[in-house]
């Protein structure tokens, strides 16, 4: 199931790469908003797992695309994707303060691939803390750059 979601969610943003090189922005919105919606599915799928008290192990599928994703985060908000030009959450911050977007979206994506590392060993109590940071990464990004 989520290495399903991972799959779509993967094959969205495949789409979205293809429909931005095509020129259609809102197709490109709308691959970025069902990742973004399929990412929340996967870090809630991650708490239910500590949760129940799995091995970080029985993660490692989620949390690969997690990071694949996380890593395509800046690209996926290129020019011409923005507010003034077509209907999307993302506030006018992620193109007049790209440099912060950026940094945020590095931020998120580090600390996925630290939750990555972890899903590769034992230590679940060090994976369910760093889930933590990976959550607390969406909000932060959020405060700034999302209606
Ligand atoms: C680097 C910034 C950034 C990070 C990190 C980030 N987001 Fe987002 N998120 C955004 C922006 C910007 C939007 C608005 C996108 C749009 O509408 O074009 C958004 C939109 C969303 C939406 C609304 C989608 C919709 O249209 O219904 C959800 C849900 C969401 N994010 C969940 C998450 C979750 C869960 C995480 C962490 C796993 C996360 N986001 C990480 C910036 C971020």
């Amino acid at each position: 199931m989520k290495r399903t979601l991972i799959l779509t969610a993967v094959g969205l943003m495949c789409l979205g790469g293809a429909a931005n090189a095509q020129g259609a922005p809102e197709a490109l919105v709308k691959a970025r908003q069902a990742g973004m919606i399929l990412s929340g599915n996967v870090v809630g799928g991650l708490k239910a797992a500590i949760d129940a008290g799995q091995a970080p192990a029985s993660q490692r599928g989620a949390v690969r695309g997690l990071a694949r994703w996380a890593h395509t985060l800046p690209e996926l908000f290129p020019e011409g994707t923005d507010p003034d030009t077509v209907d999307t959450g993302a506030r006018p911050a992620v193109w007049t303060d790209r440099d912060g977007f950026n940094a945020k979206a590095a931020e998120f994506s580090a600390a996925v691939d630290r939750l990555s590392e972890l899903s590769q060993g034992e230590d679940a109590a060090a994976f369910s803390a760093q889930w933590g940071v990976v959550r607390a990464g969406c909000q932060s990004c959020h405060d700034v750059y999302k209606d």
